[in-house]
C-alpha cells in the first residue's frame, strides 16, 4: 500500500510520521493478537468517539472471531494544568456490560486522564474483563499510570495528525499519521 496522498497537503502540515502501511500492519498484527487471546469469549469492544473510528474499523475487521461493538461520546471542559479538565458522557454505550468482556480501544493516550476517567466508569458495570488496547502511546507526558494490554506504537512528545486524530477537528480523514507542526498549517 503506498503512502501517497492528496500532494497538497502534504508540506503544509507537516511530514509522514507513520505510512498508511506501517500503520495496516501494525493493527493486523494487533487484530491477531486480540482474536487469539478472545477466542470463545463474549467479546465487545468500545471507543470513544470520533478520534478512534478509522482504528477501530480496521482493527476489527483485522479480527477473526465475532464481536460487538459499542461507542460512548464526550466532552471535555476547560482541561488546565491544575485541573486536568472535567469529562462529561455526551452519550452513553447502548449495551449493558455486565459480565462481558470488553476491550476499551483508544486512538492515544497522553496524559492518560480520559482513559482513567472511561476505565473507570467502565468497570462500574461489571464487565467480566476490561482491557485497553491504544494505537498510539504517548507515556513521557503521563500523568495518570495506565498500562494498555495492547499497543501499537510508543510514540514521543510531539503532536500528531491524521487516521482519526484531529487538531481543531480537521485532518482526520488522512489515512496515516502527520508529525503535526502548527506553524505550517
Ligand atoms: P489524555 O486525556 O491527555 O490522555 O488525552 C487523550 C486525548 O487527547 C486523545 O483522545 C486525543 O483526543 C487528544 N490528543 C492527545 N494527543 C494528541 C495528538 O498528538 N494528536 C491529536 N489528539 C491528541
Ligand atoms: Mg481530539
Amino acid at each position: 500500500m503506498d503512502a501517497s496522498a492528496p500532494a497538497s497537503w502534504h508540506g503544509e502540515i507537516g511530514p509522514i510520521f507513520l505510512t498508511e502501511a506501517q500503520i495496516q500492519e501494525r493493527v493486523t498484527q494487533l487484530g491477531d493478537q486480540i482474536s487469539q487471546d478472545y477466542v470463545g469469549k463474549d467479546l465487545v469492544v468500545i471507543g470513544i468517539l470520533k478520534g478512534v473510528i478509522f482504528f477501530i474499523a480496521d482493527l476489527l475487521r483485522a479480527m477473526t472471531i465475532p464481536v460487538a461493538i459499542d461507542f460512548l461520546a464526550i466532552a471535555r471542559y476547560g482541561p488546565t494544568e491544575q485541573t486536568h479538565g472535567v469529562v462529561n458522557l455526551t452519550k452513553d454505550l447502548d449495551e449493558p456490560l455486565a459480565g462481558r468482556h470488553v476491550l476499551f480501544v483508544e486512538d492515544i493516550i497522553d496524559t492518560g486522564f480520559t482513559t482513567h476517567y472511561i476505565t473507570r466508569n467502565l468497570r462500574l458495570r461489571e464487565p467480566a474483563s476490561l482491557n485497553l488496547c491504544t494505537l498510539l502511546n504517548r507515556p513521557r507526558r503521563r500523568i495518570i499510570d495506565i498500562n494498555p494490554a495492547y499497543i501499537g506504537f510508543e510514540i514521543p512528545d510531539h503532536y500528531v495528525v491524521g487516521y482519526g486524530l484531529d487538531y481543531k477537528g480537521r485532518y482526520r480523514n488522512l489515512p496515516y499519521l502527520i508529525k503535526f507542526e502548527p506553524s505550517q498549517q
